[in-house]
């Protein structure tokens, strides 16, 4: 059994920078958990608390049954992987992976299973002799997988494993590495940046903004229901629209203004969320997902009231589906998420995006009718930016 329990962790830097802010999280046994978020938020910083390579300001850290603060790294049972997994040049694959079971002086023989072992879940065998600067860039990080894998530690903890790799094997390693941590079934802390490395690999993805956690469920939950703006913009490609709106209660349910343009929204809506009747009358932030946006030519039997006008900017096509970038004149709501200019803001004029059909027609510089599925709107506190539940 080992859980990662972190309780009210706070990390002060010597130069007084707060890093981490009353952090609090359950990782458990077996589970594969995300630390996801913008650069700087502190991701590094909270997975290196666990690892024990920087003092805990306040709170409490425990892995499996025991209270680790004040606990050597070497000693806490657990095996990191970083970005840069620097392996040993003149060692071959073989010492590599044993290296640091030499070093904690565990019997050769045992030694060589472990190796072994690793290396055959790994398919890392016909290399084992061979020297690092000899293998592709996804077998290194696998050897740097072996290393950790050995000490059959009580948790794993990876920080952006894959980023030093490019686009295609990074796919593949994340996959690869997922399918490994459920087969070896042993607790790991895995930050990225990346989001959709985040859910797709985590059991449960916590998301951290400015050293504050934002929101901690499964994928699918974190998509479906994000309980502020951060973390809405945050999660998912193309980047959710979200606009300053106001909201009219009436007898069929209500209505949402966006600029000068008013879509309706039904019973239903309000049914899900006792708090939204009583933004009446009142500004409020709206989402809506690229997807929940579709061509209204290909879309006929929506409803008219459910529709808006936009004017198309730009079109990218995916094959698959086409990316519509399109300005109407509500204003959009800042994110808070650093790193998201160029998520959404293709060309200054456009505030709005799009997953249509492939079979739409729509053309740059063209008005179009688009449909808003406004049973998928998201509906959030213009101050707090908190999700409109109850
Ligand atoms: N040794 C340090 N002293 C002071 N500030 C630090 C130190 N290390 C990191 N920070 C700051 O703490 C914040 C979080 O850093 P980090 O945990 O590395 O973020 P992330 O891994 O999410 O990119 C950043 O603003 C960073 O500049
Ligand atoms: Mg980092």
């Amino acid at each position: 059994m080992a859980t990662v329990v972190l309780d009210s962790i706070n990390k002060v830097y010597d130069d007084g920078y707060h890093a981490i802010h009353d952090l609090s999280l359950e990782i458990k046994d077996q589970e594969f958990l995300v630390l996801v978020g913008p650069s700087g938020c502190g991701k590094s910083t909270a997975l290196r608390m666990i690892a024990g390579l920087e003092t805990i300001s306040t709170g409490e850290m425990r892995i499996g049954d025991r209270l680790v603060n004040n606990i050597e790294p070497k000693d806490r049972d657990i095996a990191m992987v970083f970005q840069n997994y620097a392996l040993y040049p003149h060692m071959s694959v073989y010492d590599n992976i044993g290296f640091a079971l030499k070093l904690s002086k565990v019997p050769k023989q045992e030694i060589d299973k472990r190796v072994r072992r690793a290396a055959a879940i790994l398919e890392l065998e016909p290399y084992l002799q061979k020297k690092p600067g000899m293998l592709s860039g996804g077998q290194r990080q696998r050897v740097a997988m072996g290393r950790a894998i050995v000490r059959q530690p009580a948790a794993f903890l990876m920080d952006e494993p894959l980023s030093n790799l490019d686009a295609k094997l990074r796919v593949q390693m994340r996959a690869e590495i997922a399918a490994l941590q459920r087969e070896l079934a042993v607790t790991t802390v895995y930050v990225t940046h990346d989001q959709i490395e985040a859910m797709t690999m985590g059991d449960r993805v916590a998301v951290l903004k400015g050293g504050y956690l934002q929101q901690v469920d499964t994928p699918q939950k974190l998509y479906d229901c994000p309980d502020n703006v951060f973390v809405a913009a945050f999660i998912g490609s193309p980047s959710m629209n979200l606009y300053d709106a106001s909201l009219t209660v009436d007898g069929k349910g209500g209505s949402v203004a966006l600029g000068s343009q008013k879509v309706q929204i039904g019973p239903e809506a309000f049914a899900a969320r006792p708090a939204l009747k009583g933004y009446g009358g009142k500004r409020l932030i709206v989402g809506i997902r690229p997807e929940d946006f579709e061509d209204a030519k290909l879309d006929s039997a929506s409803p008219a009231d459910r529709r808006i006008r936009g004017s198309v900017t730009l079109i990218e096509s995916l094959g698959v589906e086409i990316l519509v970038h399109f300005a109407i004149d509500a204003r959009t709501v800042d994110s808070g998420d650093p790193d998201a200019v160029e998520k959404n803001i293709m060309d200054g004029q456009a505030n709005a995006v799009g997953r249509f059909n492939p079979r739409s027609t729509a053309k740059p510089k063209a008005t179009i009718d688009i449909t808003v599925a406004t049973e998928n709107m998201h509906f959030f506190d213009a101050e707090t930016r908190q999700a409109i539940w109850s």
